[in-house]
C-alpha cells in the first residue's frame, strides 16, 4: 500500500505542476489583455484547486504510512539531526500544506472578485505564490534538502 500511495503522490506531482503552471499563464494573459473570465477559466481555476487538494490527501496518507515519517515521530530526538528525514517529518508536510491552503484561498477569492481583471489578477497572484513553495519543497534529484527521482 505505501509503495502504491507513494507511487501516485509522486506522479501526481507532475499533474499539480502543470495544471498550476497553466493556470498562472491563463491568468497573467487574461489580466494584461482584459479578456473576460470565461467557463474555461474558471474550469482551469477549480481544477487546479481539485488537483491541490487530491495531491494533499494523498500526503496525508503517506504521512501516517510512510515508515520515514514513524521514525521521525517516535525517534524525534535523533531523527529531527537527520536532513533527509526531517524534510519529509516536518518541512515538506508542512510547507506543501501551506502551498494547499494558499491555493484554496486564492482560488475562492478570485471566484468572488467583482470583475475580471480582479479574478484574473487574484489568481496570478495567489497561485504564483503556492507554485513557487512547491517548486521549493518538491524533493527533486538535484534538491540539497531531499533527492529523490522524478519519477517512480
Ligand atoms: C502540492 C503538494 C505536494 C507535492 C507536489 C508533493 C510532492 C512529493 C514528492 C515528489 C515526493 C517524493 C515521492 C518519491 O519518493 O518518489 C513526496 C514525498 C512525500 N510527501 Fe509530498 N507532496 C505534496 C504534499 C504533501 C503533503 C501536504 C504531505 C503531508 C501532509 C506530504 C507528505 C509526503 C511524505 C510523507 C513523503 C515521503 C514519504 C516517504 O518517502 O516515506 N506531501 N511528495
Amino acid at each position: 500500500m505505501y509503495a502504491i500511495i507513494l507511487t501516485i503522490h509522486s506522479l501526481v506531482r507532475w499533474l499539480v505542476l502543470v495544471s498550476i503552471i497553466y493556470a498562472i499563464y491563463r491568468a497573467c494573459k487574461g489580466w494584461k489583455t482584459n479578456r473576460t473570465f470565461s467557463r474555461a477559466d474558471n474550469l482551469i481555476r477549480h481544477t487546479t484547486a481539485t488537483i491541490a487538494h487530491i495531491q494533499l490527501l494523498l500526503g496525508i496518507c503517506l504521512y501516517c504510512i510512510s515508515p520515514l515519517v514513524q521514525y521521525f515521530l517516535h525517534s524525534y530526538k535523533e531523527a529531527k539531526h537527520n536532513r533527509g528525514i526531517r524534510f519529509f517529518g516536518m518541512e515538506h508536510s508542512t510547507m506543501m500544506l501551506l502551498a494547499v491552503v494558499v491555493i484554496t484561498i486564492g482560488s475562492a477569492y478570485a471566484k468572488r472578485r467583482a470583475t475580471d481583471k480582479l479574478k484574473f489578477k487574484t489568481m496570478a497572484i495567489w497561485y504564483s505564490i503556492a507554485l513557487l513553495i512547491i517548486l521549493l519543497m518538491i524533493p527533486w534529484p538535484f534538491s540539497p534538502l531531499a533527492s529523490r527521482p522524478y519519477m517512480r
